[in-house]
């Protein structure tokens, strides 16, 4: 076994992928060869730490500095400075967004300093290609342990007292899942990786497959032997094609080691898995559509029950889990069901992982205890909104959930709560508005693309979406009246309960949610035809004004539409009959003369 001083983890995710993480680690290689420190100091590509948009990111070791925006420039400072005299390079470490001071170790950064990594323990910390490092940092022992010692029993009963639910959205309890299918008799079973991920915005599942996707296996290995199952599918969308090329990888290495495959460690115990590509479809993440797109039939949900523990894959009982769920099991066999429960809340047990994004500071992925606060995850991971923003809403659950508003910052988050403040947990999407957020216009984007994306088989889902997202429309346009309200209401009510399947149902979340929280601005869009945010086109305007505007002509060249007109150096005017709204001359304008109302 070779030895090395030092390892230097540059990131491979798709985010650091995008912004050239690639040449970075040429350009590493090129600078360790001229220095001939590559026998002593040993590059990892990683996957994803969560915090993109500060990539590529490079973390050295034993110190546990990283560096942040590292281009390829950068590689050999960093090699020449930090690697041969130990002296790490101070203008690339990150900046704390809170205290805006330089933080050498990220550990240190609040962003990561208040999360508990669970499912993603080893993203980013180790090479997602080398079974060697998952098993170094204790993978496989869940799976070895539970082949010695445990029947399918104790290993549905170990997840049972783990308490842990599903992170694929509902939040069903994931050993009694398995017991129902465990108990059924037939003579093959599956066990199903949903890797659909639809949710617009979401990276959870994609980073957890493309930064660790052992776990995901170990785990469905695991959750095969407690059902009973010999064969798996990994139904992973095809726009992500590194995270497929790991998993293929991890496959192939866990075979060659009989992690995988006939009688894994001989223990007589078998498990063949394959991967399936999804063409993209949002509705394919339902349970019963994903069976019918593995089946190679349309991806459209049927009625339930026969549930799939049931009556699944090919017609014979199939377990369906999300990847988040799948990655969190090895970790309760190997540490044990209290371990997990120690973390969370009385019914949410252990954390979560959510994509933090939207009008906040420090966006990125964090995984957290249960329980924590809408607040805390708000300010203090997140570092609150932008400078002189006013913080208005979150966002949770994706398309299918519903928005918070300030009132409910100390929510503490966890599947009941959510629900009973009328959205849902979700996939673990968390998109924060500030005051420039209009909530009837979010309403409105996530109902398009739930309306597009239905399958069309119901009446409520296909019919009722088009309509209320009419009724949004009408409003937005300032053509809205206040009878429309209880319409929206009721109709989404009616939807909520008559949809065939779980698309439909939650469809009406976002307008339901912002009725219950945002209904004044509702009211304002109908009743005074202005929308307070600013984003709704038909209802504002813009105009120069003249005390303020020195007639320097930069929002004549701004402007596409000819709009504004003037002599130099006299207030110039703008024609409302030819302006299109793009908002140009604001940007333009260096005195603020034009004002939006
Ligand atoms: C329209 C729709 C889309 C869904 N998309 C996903 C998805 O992308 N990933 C996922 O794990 N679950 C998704 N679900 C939930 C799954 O159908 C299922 O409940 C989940 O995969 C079960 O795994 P869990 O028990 O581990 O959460 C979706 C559900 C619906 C109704
Ligand atoms: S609720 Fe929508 S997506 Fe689901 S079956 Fe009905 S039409 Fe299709
Ligand atoms: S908003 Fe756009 S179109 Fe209207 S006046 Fe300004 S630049 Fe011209
Ligand atoms: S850019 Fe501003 S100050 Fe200059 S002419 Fe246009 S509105 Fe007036
Ligand atoms: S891809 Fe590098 S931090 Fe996310």
């Amino acid at each position: 076994m070779t030895f090395y001083r030092g390892h230097l983890l540059v990131c491979g995710g798709e985010g650091c992928t995008s912004s050239g993480c690639n040449e970075v680690h040429g350009a590493f290689r090129e600078a360790m060869r001229k220095k001939k420190i590559e026998d002593e100091i040993k590059i990892v590509q990683t996957g994803c730490h969560g915090y993109c948009e500060k990539g590529p990111l490079v973390v050295v070791y034993p110190e546990g500095v990283m560096y942040n925006r590292v281009g390829v420039k950068d590689a050999s400072e960093i090699v020449n400075e930090h690697l041969v005299k130990g002296k790490p390079v101070t203008r690339l470490f990150l900046t704390d967004p809170i205290s805006v001071d330089q933080v050498p170790k990220y550990e240190e950064l609040d962003l990561f300093r208040k999360q508990h990594r669970i499912a993603l323990r080893n993203c980013g910390m180790m090479d997602p290609d080398s079974v060697n490092e998952y098993i170094a940092r204790g993978g496989y022992s869940g799976l070895a342990k539970m082949l010695d010692t445990m029947q399918p029993a104790e290993v549905v009963n170990e997840i049972k007292e783990s308490g842990l639910r599903g992170r694929g959205g509902g939040g069903f309890p994931t050993a009694t899942k398995w017991e129902f299918c465990s108990k059924a008799k037939s003579n093959k079973k599956y066990i199903i990786c949903n890797a659909d991920e639809g949710d617009p915005g979401a990276f959870m599942d994609r980073s957890l497959l493309e930064g660790d996707p052992h776990s995901v296996l170990e785990g469905m290995i695991i959750a095969g032997y407690a059902i009973g199952a010999d064969e798996g599918y990994l139904y992973i969308r095809a726009e992500y094609p590194l995270a497929i090329k790991r998993i293929r990888n991890a496959i192939n290495q866990a075979k060659e080691l009989g992690l995988l495959g006939e009688n894994i460690l001989g223990s007589g115990f078998n498990m063949e898995l394959k991967i399936k590509e999804g063409a993209g479809a949002f509705v394919c993440g339902e349970e019963t559509a994903l069976i019918a797109s593995i089946e190679g039939e349309r991806g459209v949900p049927r009625s339930r029950p026969p549930f799939p523990a049931i009556k699944g894959l090919f017609g014979k009982p199939t377990i369906i889990n999300n990847v988040e769920t799948l990655a969190n099991i090895p970790y309760i066999i190997d540490q044990g069901a209290q371990t997990f429960a120690s973390v969370g809340t009385d019914k949410s047990k252990g954390t979560k992982v959510f994509a933090l994004t939207g009008k906040v500071k420090n966006s990125g992925l964090v995984e957290v205890p249960m329980g924590i606060s809408v607040r805390e995850i708000v300010y203090e991971i997140g570092g609150g909104t932008f400078e002189g923003k006013k913080f208005k809403a979150v966002q949770t659950g994706g398309p299918s959930g519903g928005c918070l508003p300030e009132s409910k910052l100390d929510l503490p988050i966890d599947y009941d709560s959510l629900a009973s403040a009328g959205t849902i947990m979700g996939s673990g999407g968390l998109v924060v508005m500030d005051e420039d957020s209009c909530m009837i216009d979010v309403a409105k984007y996530f109902l398009t693309f739930t309306r597009k994306e239905s399958c069309g088989k119901c009446t409520p889902c296909r019919e009722g979406t088009m309509r209320l997202l009419e009724m949004l429309e009408k409003i937005t346009a300032g053509e809205g009246e206040m009878a429309d309200l209880d319409r929206l209401e009721r109709l989404a009510k009616t939807i909520k309960t008559s949809a065939l399947c779980g698309l439909g149902q939650t469809a009406p979340n976002p307008i339901l949610s912002t009725l219950q929280y945002f209904r004044k601005e509702y009211e304002t869009h109908i009743k005074d035809k202005k929308c307070p945010a600013g984003v709704c086109q038909a209802l504002f305007f813009y105009r120069i004004d003249d005390h303020i505007c020195v007639g320097c002509g930069v929002c004549i060249k701004a402007c596409p539409t000819d709009a504004i007109e003037g002599e130099r150096k006299q207030a110039h005017h703008l024609d409302m009959e030819k302006c299109i709204k793009c908002g140009g001359c604001v940007d333009a304008c260096p005195f603020h003369a034009v004002i939006k109302e």
